[in-house]
């Protein structure tokens, strides 16, 4: 078994091999060094048809860590997505794993610029993968305006904890739209829309 998960990564990052990534890691015990969902080529196509049957654009991913699912989902459907992280220092640190897309850093208490951009996604998904902080969410649902979200998790027998999780509550405005499971890991991508205002 390939030890050095991350260098071969980078490597197959820099060949555009996507599909080698998520078929080869997919259920490797290292994983989690570079990402925590590595979706079949069904679920990027999922994900993609769901986007243009939303009519989004763009995909706003929060707290995308590496960055490594935002450039393969791009690399896969052509969807813009950006990622957004917390904590500067960590990912400007020697320690720190290797980004696939450039992060855009924002504060534990969401800034200026950012609740600017939230304010501006009316066309974007909002994307949450493995997201395990109930507040910041909420935080970012507050100044989000665009009508879809999209949270990769797992599903409750897994026993791994996230906050939201996939079919969790979401709260009154939020409705499940469609959802699959990747692979065969007990993890979900499901796809929830704004409910319409009835006045
Ligand atoms: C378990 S990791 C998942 C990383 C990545 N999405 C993945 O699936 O590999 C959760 C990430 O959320 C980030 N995070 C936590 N609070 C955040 C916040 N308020 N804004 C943005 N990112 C945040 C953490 O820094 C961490 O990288």
């Amino acid at each position: 078994m390939d030890e050095d998960i991350v260098a071969t990564i980078l490597d197959l990052y820099h060949k555009k091999d996507w599909k080698a990534i998520v078929d080869t890691y997919r259920d490797h015990p290292d994983r989690n060094k570079v990402l925590w969902v590595y979706p079949t080529e069904e679920n990027f196509n999922f994900i993609g048809k769901c986007m243009r049957d939303l009519k989004c654009n763009e995909i706003l991913s929060i707290g995308c860590g590496s960055g490594l699912l935002e450039w393969m989902i791009k690399e896969v459907t052509g969807i813009q997505v950006s990622g957004v992280e917390v904590d500067g220092v960590w990912w400007q640190c020697k320690y720190a794993p290797p980004t696939f897309i450039p992060l855009l850093i924002t504060q534990p208490t969401l800034d200026k610029d950012m609740i600017s951009l939230l304010q501006k996604c009316q066309n974007a998904a909002l994307l949450f993968c493995y997201f395990n902080n109930r507040d910041a969410f909420n935080e970012y649902l507050k100044y989000f305006t665009g009508g879809t979200l999209i949270i990769i998790g797992p599903s409750g027998d897994k026993y791994v904890h996230t906050d939201p999780k996939p079919f969790g509550d979401l709260g009154a405005e939020w409705s499940l739209y469609r959802s699959q499971e990747v692979g065969q890991t007990k993890d979900y991508i499901a796809v929830y829309t704004r409910k319409e205002v009835v006045t």
